[in-house]
Parts: C-alpha cells; structure tokens; sequence
C-alpha cells in the first residue's frame, strides 16, 4: 500500500522517539583472536514535506504523528553461567568467568501492522557477542512453542541481533572454531540466551498496542574511533571525501509511542562501535558499554512522565568492523609510549603484542570498568538528549507497509556481476594471516617466532586440531589476495568449522529499512551496503510517495561470519580483511543478495524469495569438554552464606564497600529474571527494601574456588557507592542468594546476610 500520510490533527502536544600443524595449534588456542571478531551514514534528521506544510497542524507543534502501527517491547534476562566458563569476544582460552557486574538482557521490538496480524516483525537485541544459527533456531522453536497465537512469527520476520558484547560467557555458538577456546559447547549457557530471549518475544507480544513510531539522528563525537585506519586509507579519497569521519559518528534512535496516552514504550538506537571497553583480562559478566548505555537511559526515563512502566531502551550495533572505544588512540606498552605503527599497528619490537588501544579511563587499573562506564555514558547522553528533543526535531515513520525478507544463501562460488558487468564469486570461509594477529582492542597472544613453548592444553583442540585442512587450489585462488591461515570453510569434521551459509535478511516499516547484517561491516563497507539498499529502494518505490528511504544497518545478526569490508579495504588485509570470510567480493555480494529481496518489500508485494539451502545445526553434534559442578561444601564450624568478612561499620558515598561469604557454584542456579547480590537498605520503620541488584553496574559478584578437591568457594560482593550514582546515606546490609549441591541430593537455595552498616 502506498503512503497514507496520517494526519491526525491531534492537539496533544506530542510527547514524542594457525605450515606446522603443531604452531597452528599455539595459533588458535592461545588467540583466536576471532573476538574482535563486528546506519546509516550521518543523514541529518528531516521532516517530510508533508509535515512541514500540513495545513491540518492547528496548534505550534513541529513534529506530527505518523501512522499508526502496532508497537510491543519486552526485556528479559539471558544471564548465563557467570563463572567456570570461557567468555565470548576475545576468543581468549585464560578469560575465564569469575563472577557477575551486570545481568544481560534480551530486548524485543515487535513492529506490525494494525489488523493484520500477518504484517510483523520482530527486532531483538541480545546482550551477546552476536546472533548464532543454533540460538536463533532456538528462539524459533520456543516462540512457536508459545501457541497459536505466536504462529506469525518465524524464519522471515525475526531479527536476532547482538550487541556484540566481548564480556559475556560463551560456549553457546553452533560452530566449531569459536567453541574452540571454550572447550565445546555447553547447554546451559545457550539455553540462558534462549529462553531468556523467548520470555523477551512473549512479553513484547503481550504488550501489544497501538502507537507510533518517529525517529531522529545525533552524532556522537567521542565515543568512537577507526581501530584500521590504514585499510581505510585504501577507499578511493573521492569516496573518503563524502564522509567527515572515517568512522560513523551518527547514532539513530527509534522511538515507540503508544496512542493511548502518548506516553513512550521505548525507543531502538544503532552506534557503531566495539563493545571492547573491558578488556580481554576483566572476567566479570556484563553488557560492556552498550550495557551500560541502555541501563542508564533505562534508569533515566524512570518516574517521568513521557516514559511507560516498562520503558526499554535498546542499544544496538551497527557497522563496527573497524570501530574501537578507545578513543585515545593506540599506543606502545613497551616502555616507549609512541602511537602503534599505522600500518601494522605493531611497536618498536615488529609485534603486536605491546599494541593497546586506550580508553578515556585507561590510567585507571580497572580492566576497563571505567573506561566502559564513560564509553556507555557518552552513548547514553547523546540518545537521551536527541530523545529530548524528538517532539520537535523528528521523522514520523510513515506508510502502513509491514514486511521483511530472509533467506538462506551458500556463500561458497556464488556468482554474480559487479556493477562494471564483470563476474566475481565469492569463496568458501576462511580466515587469513592477521587474523592471528588481533588488534589493538586485543592483540594477538601468539607469536610465531617464540614456537610452542608454554602450549595450552586444550582437550578439544587434541580432538580436533588433525583434522585442519590445507586449502584447495581454488580455494587459494578463490581467496587472494588473502593467504589462507584456517580454511574453515572447507572443514567439516567433526561437524562445520564457520558458516558457508548465510542469513540475508531485511525488514521494513514504512520508510524505515533495516538491513539485517551476519558480518561486522567495517565503516565504508557499511557505507555502501546502505547507500546501495536506499537508491535500490528509491527505485523500487518502497517508502510512500515523497518519502525519502532511510536505511540503517543492524547486526552482527542470526549467523556470526565474522567481518567484512570493502574490495579496497580487503587488498590490505589487515585483520578486519583476514577475517572477511568469504573473498574479496564479499560486499558487492551482500549488496547484490540484499537487493534480490527487496521487491518483496513492496507494497502489495506477495510471495517471498526462495528460502535457500539450511545451514547445519549442531546443537546435538557439538562437542563438550566443560565438566559440570560436582560439588560444594563449607569448612567444618561454617555454613553456606555465613559472613567471613563484614563491611566496616560506616563508609563515605564514593567507597567499595565489600563482604564475603561462605559461597556455592553459582552454575547450581542461574537466578534468572532474580539476583545474586543485593543491597537492602533500612527504613524509618526498621523495614528493609532492596536498591541494588545483580542488574546495577555498582554491585559486582565476585566467586572464588577456595578448595577444588573439597569443593569450598567463596564469595564477594563488591557495592561501588557513589552520590552520582543516586546512593542516598542511610543504613544498609548486603544478602548473598546462593544455590548448593550436595554430593548426592538436590540442589539447595540459601541467603546470606551481612551486619549493618551506615553510608554518609
Ligand atoms: C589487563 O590488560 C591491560 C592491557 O591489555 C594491562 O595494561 C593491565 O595491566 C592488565 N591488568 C591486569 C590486572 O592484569
Ligand atoms: C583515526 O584514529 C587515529 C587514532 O588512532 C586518529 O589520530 C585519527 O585522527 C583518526 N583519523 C580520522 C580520519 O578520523
Ligand atoms: C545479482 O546477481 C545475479 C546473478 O547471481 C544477477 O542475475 C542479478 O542481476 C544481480 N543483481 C543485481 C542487482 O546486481
Ligand atoms: C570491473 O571492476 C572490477 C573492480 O573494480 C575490476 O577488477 C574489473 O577489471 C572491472 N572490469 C571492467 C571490464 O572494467
Ligand atoms: C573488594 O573485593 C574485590 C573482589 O574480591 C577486590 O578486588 C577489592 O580489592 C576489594 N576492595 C576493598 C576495598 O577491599
């Protein structure tokens, strides 16, 4: 259908927005630095024609309502096992959860068209390294699970994003190579993400309701930075010259209004840049600085009366590849402080190793816990205040078509004409040299020149590591100018090493299109994908007539294959290029996949493309060396929860307060949707309420194994207290929740709780 410019003349002011197979080991095990393993180009904010001159705006109001949509958000935690697992991101065998700083969230956007329940999509942002094939297959099936009622909801139309977090546990991926450094696969840690993410897709259901949509765009200066500016330098400067910045500094905020009241549900916004804040040796669990963002915008909005009971702020990615938020540049450790090479970004030594970005905090020894806070801050900032402004500076979503495309393609030789009419192909997966390498947000742990002294040991990779592959003459040919290191696209057994098959997927509300990403796209390439999808759909007629298409790019998305970047970009073959999985076409080949699908974008459009080949599914097939918890037990005179150490009897806002308890595996119980840590504070009636818990950035969870043949631990929890953090003084205690397992029996909830103590 084409546009139908509502033109409610509403007077509610509007309260509106790894060549020796033994060194190939050392390679993997000790850097699979697949971890960094990552919008729309900054279109100022514009209202349509419409809006400006409508004659039917009775009252001074600069924004006007669009059309009505059916809009439902729901939040939902996916926190997994927060110790004795590897986490996600870093790829680095010794991060090693130890405890919690922040629960992760999943977050659920549905967008559908009022009475028409077929006209749907959902849009979800996972507090994880990325979407997955066996998470979104998970999702899939316990949404359907749900009833009848949820039967709209599939392959097509759901959206499985992460925030690209490198701070949350993993050994919940569908394929081989980044289960290596987690040993395998482990089901509890993939069930978290998946129930939690089903909980998020129920609630957001429930909550449907009629409302609008608007956006609007800010740029954030400061809180991201080009981490390959060298691959950058390599697009033509015509091209260079259209952008004032070589990374994007655009953030877009999406805002859900419901038509009830006026009043605000949520608001969706992309910003490009790696959640890298903490760093690979930090082992607390959280969202990293796209965490922290939505949890202060969500604590922001609470008690005002523009926001809903329930608001949820979603912090998605964008195109990061090459994006860092370690704003001040990447520098030398070796005593020398020079800026890392650019080309290499390697020190005085030729390595990378020394090579660290730096974050605003970086003087603070905190494992980048600062460094996060500020990063996250800067990202809430500049969405909270272009949320400020929405009522008068936004774009109304408009046009009631509702539709979104996916599909399933084998990247392996697909064939196709770039724009000059000459046939290119991609290239089954595989990664290249400087992926080995790293990069400053983490550099490679590996050197090759130091052989294998100090090799880990590393069950899975005995298994698997003889069944690595010399890549085929195509393939090589396929690949250059990449030297291929693993030829993961070529590796089957045990099961799949990468993904050949990738989900192309793109959603649309009106003139709001979302492309639906499997790759980290670095800035240009992000660049272009868009541009291409906007003048494809200013062609094909998709937003409503006078309407200018805007396209944002969301992602990494349903699959993780890694980076991508320009054909330009892929000739320098820095480690972004080496981990652009399929080729030096790889983009023009996301481009040419994405605008197969967009005519069933189109208004009236019916049918929807073929679905493609299904990607493996190795949920049941993934290896597992990650033992369970065999047992807890407290010291002869002690008992779970008991106080070994109390707070100090009073503290200044701005201490550590600390307590530690006699403590329990806290695998024996995920506490999901509840808390490990709490802070109780007292009332004037001798009552005590809950302010803190596992969900505030304040109150970190910390385990230690006392005793491993015993099977005694520890616990600490750590509440960070702060004025500017709305800690009030008063009289508090801190509770330990904890879960026991006995040799033999069931498992046992206790709690712990501290003396009291006074904040002034
Ligand atoms: C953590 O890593 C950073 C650089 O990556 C280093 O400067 C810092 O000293 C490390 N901290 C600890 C506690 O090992
Ligand atoms: C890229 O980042 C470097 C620091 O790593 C900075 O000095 C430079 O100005 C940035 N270049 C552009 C074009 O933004
Ligand atoms: C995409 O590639 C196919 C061949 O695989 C070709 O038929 C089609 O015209 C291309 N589409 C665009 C938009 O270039
Ligand atoms: C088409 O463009 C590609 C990439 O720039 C180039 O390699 C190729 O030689 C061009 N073909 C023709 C016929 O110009
Ligand atoms: C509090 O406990 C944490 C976690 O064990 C520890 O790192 C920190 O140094 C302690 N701080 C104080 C002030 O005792």
């Amino acid at each position: 259908m084409p546009s139908k410019h509502c033109s409610r003349g509403s007077s509610t002011s509007r309260s509106s927005a790894t060549t020796a197979v033994s060194a190939l080991f050392l390679f993997i095990c000790t850097l699979l630095a697949f971890a960094q393993l990552g919008a729309a180009s900054p279109q100022p904010s514009r209202k349509n024609a419409e809006q400006r001159d409508s004659p039917l705006l009775t009252k001074p109001r600069a924004a006007k309502l669009g059309d009505k949509y059916l809009i439902g958000i729901g939040k939902a935690d996916i926190t997994g096992p927060v110790v004795e697992i590897n986490m996600a991101g870093y790829a680095s065998s010794d991060q090693v959860g130890t405890g919690l700083r922040q629960r992760l969230y999943s977050r659920a956007f549905i967008i559908g068209e009022v009475g028409n329940p077929q006209s749907r999509f959902i849009y979800l942002v996972l507090d994880t390294q990325s979407g997955d094939t066996a998470v979104r297959n998970g999702i899939l099936e316990g949404v359907a699970a749900l009833g009848s009622g949820y039967s709209m909801y599939g392959r097509s139309n759901v959206a499985v994003t992460g925030t690209h977090s490198h701070s949350g546990p993993g050994a919940w991926f569908n394929y081989l190579l980044p289960q290596i450094t987690s040993l395998g696969f482990d089901k509890q840690s993939y069930q978290a993400i998946v129930d939690g993410a089903i909980l998020s897709v129920k609630r957001a259901h429930e909550s449907l309701q009629e409302g609008y949509l608007d956006f609007g765009t800010t740029s954030i200066s400061d809180a991201n930075l080009n981490r390959s500016l060298f691959a950058y330098l390599a697009n033509l400067a015509s091209e260079r010259a259209q952008y004032s910045d070589s990374v994007d500094k655009t953030l877009t905020l999406l805002r859900f209004q419901r038509a009830s009241d006026l009043k605000n549900i949520g608001v969706l916004t992309w910003f490009a840049v790696h959640p890298t804040s903490m760093l690979g040796n930090n082992t607390h669990i959280s969202g990293d600085n796209k965490g922290v963002a939505a949890y202060l915008f969500e604590q922001a909005v609470k008690g005002d009366s523009r926001a809903a009971d329930g608001f949820v702020a979603g912090f998605s990615q964008a195109n990061v590849g090459d994006t860092t938020p370690n704003v001040l540049g990447a520098y030398c450790d070796d005593g020398s402080s020079q800026m890392c090479s650019l080309e290499t970004s390697t020190c005085a030594d030729g390595k990378s190793q020394s090579c660290h970005g730096r974050g605003p905090e970086f003087r603070k020894l905190d494992l980048g816990v600062s460094s996060c806070f500020e990063i996250g801050r800067r990202q809430f900032a500049g969405a909270k205040s272009l949320y400020d402004s929405l009522d008068s500076t936004s774009t109304a979503v408009v046009g009631s078509t509702i539709k979104s495309f996916h599909y399933f393609q084998d990247m392996q030789y697909y064939k196709f004409p770039l724009d000059n009419g000459t046939i290119v192909q991609t290239c089954p997966a595989a990664l290249g040299y400087s992926f080995a390498a790293g990069t400053s947000d983490g550099p490679g742990a590996f050197d090759f020149t130091q052989g294998d002294s100090g090799a880990p040991n590393n069950p899975l990779w005995s298994v698997v590591s003889g069944l690595l592959k010399t890549p085929s003459a195509d393939q090589v040919a396929c690949q250059a100018p990449k030297p291929v290191l693993l030829d993961v696209g070529e590796m089957s057994a045990p099961y799949a090493w990468s993904p050949n098959i990738v989900d192309i997927q793109t959603l649309r509300v009106g003139q709001f299109i979302i492309i639906v990403s499997p790759v980290e796209a670095s800035t240009m390439a992000g660049r272009r994908w868009r541009n291409a999808v906007k003048a494809a759909a200013s062609k094909l007629a998709l937003a409503p007539t006078g309407v200018e298409p805007f396209v944002i790019l969301g992602g990494p998305a349903n699959t993780y294959a890694h980076y991508l970047v320009t054909p330009e970009e892929y000739a320098i073959q820095r480690y972004e290029g080496a981990s652009t999985l399929y080729g030096p076409w790889e983009l023009p080949a996301f481009v040419n996949l994405t605008l197969r699908g967009l005519p069933f974008l189109a208004p009236g459009a019916t049918g929807a493309p073929a679905p493609g080949p299904t990607p493996p599914d190795n949920r049941k097939s993934s290896l597992s060396f990650i033992t369970g918890v065999v047992v807890d037990s407290v010291p002869i005179g002690s008992g779970f929860g008991q106080v070994t150490a109390q707070p100090k009897a009073s503290y200044a806002r701005g201490a550590v307060v600390n307590a530690t308890f006699v403590g329990a595996n806290p695998r024996n119980n995920l506490r999901l949707e509840s808390t490990y840590a709490a802070v109780e504070r007292k009332g004037s009636d001798g009552s005590w309420t809950q302010v803190r818990s596992d969900a505030d950035w304040s109150l970190v969870y910390t385990w230690t194994r006392t005793n491993f043949v015993l099977g005694y631990s520890s616990v600490t929890i750590s509440w960070e207290t702060g004025a500017d953090r709305g800690d009030v003084a008063g009289t508090y205690r801190i509770r330990y929740n904890g879960d026991s397992k006995p040799l033999i029996g069931s498992i046992k909830a206790f709690t712990g709780v501290t003396g009291e103590f006074t904040l002034v």
